[in-house]
């Protein structure tokens, strides 16, 4: 059984409701898009994407699963975990939590892990999207509980006013397409690397180093969205092994950005403690 079967998505071309239909999702219009046989669906038209292969690549995807995996940002998984709660809570009933540039799935797999015992999944939906396949792929291949979509942010996929959570995790938001998907009172939940965020790798890796300030949410705030609650998570890790450093740069725009004497700088470390520095921000949607 497919989780996609069940869930409420939309047509990429004409935003007409999708159904099953066999192996496939489709919509009145006849527009037709494959269920993967690992489990997801792939919903980027061939005229959105501004490449043959959009988002992160295999490489990255296959770095950042290896990194997040040795637990080094499970704080940040269970920070992340915990505020989505405590939004359920006060809402009861169902849930439904889109993550938009959800990666190789490992925060909505850590959320449906925890929100597993206690409460009914039952009234749990939850859908990752991103833009990168390699990465869908890989979260569908490990979480069977999810529905798992390749899409972009800019794009509408599910049904006006159907999402309780946004989640935007170290990612590219879009607000308007977020606004339209939450329900009434819904949130936007934003982690974003704040300025000491690995900051002992950018040293070794650039010649000066910029602390650059959370992205703005004035976009955000002139679209209607409300700040209205602001968490900073910080503690340090010790990266024990070069695979883990070099899995670390390539998850990161640092490998791209350090250039060569940079990616030398680190290539003989086999020891590093660094700062996670991560900001969380709850945005509440227009009314
Ligand atoms: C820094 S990674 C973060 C992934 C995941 N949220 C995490 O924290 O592990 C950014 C992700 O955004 C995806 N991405 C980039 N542009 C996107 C877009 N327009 N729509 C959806 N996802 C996008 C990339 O493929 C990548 O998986
Ligand atoms: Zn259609």
């Amino acid at each position: 059984m497919n989780l996609l079967n069940d869930y409420p998505l939309l047509c990429p071309i004409d935003a007409r409701p999708l159904h099953p239909e066999g192996r496939q999702l489709v919509c009145a219009a006849g527009h037709s898009f494959d269920l993967a046989k690992q489990g997801y669906v792939n919903l980027l038209p061939v005229q959105n994407k501004k490449s043959k292969s959009p988002g992160d690549s295999k490489a990255m995807v296959d770095a950042r699963r290896a990194f997040l995996h040795t637990g080094a940002y499970d704080p940040i998984a269970a920070g992340l975990t915990k505020q989505v709660r405590a939004l359920w809570s006060e809402e009861r009933g169902e849930l439904c939590v889109l993550d938009a540039g959800c990666g190789e799935g490992f925060y909505l797999g850590a959320l449906a892990e925890a929100l597993g015992g206690s409460e009914s999944r039952a009234n749990v939906k939850l859908l990752g999207v991103d833009i990168s396949k390699p990465a869908v792929v890989a979260a569908a291949k490990k979480y069977k509980e999810i529905a798992w979509v390749v899409g972009s942010n800019h794009q509408t996929l599910v049904p006006d006013g159907s999402q309780d959570v946004v989640l935007c995790l170290f990612g590219f938001p879009c607000f308007e397409v977020f606004s339209r998907a939450l329900k009434s009172g819904g949130k936007v939940l934003l982690a974003d690397a704040g300025p000491d965020h690995l900051i002992e790798l950018r040293e070794l890796i650039y010649p000066s180093v910029r602390r650059k300030p959370l992205p703005s949410m004035a976009g955000a705030e002139s679209l209607g969205f409300e700040l209205v609650a602001s968490q900073r998570l910080r503690y340090s890790i010790r990266l024990r092994s070069q695979a883990a450093i070099s899995d670390l740069m390539l998850m990161t725009p640092h490998f791209f950005k350090a250039g060569r004497e940079g990616r030398q700088a680190v290539a003989g470390l086999t020891q590093l403690a660094v700062t996670v520095d991560v900001s969380f921000r709850v945005l509440s949607a227009p009314h």
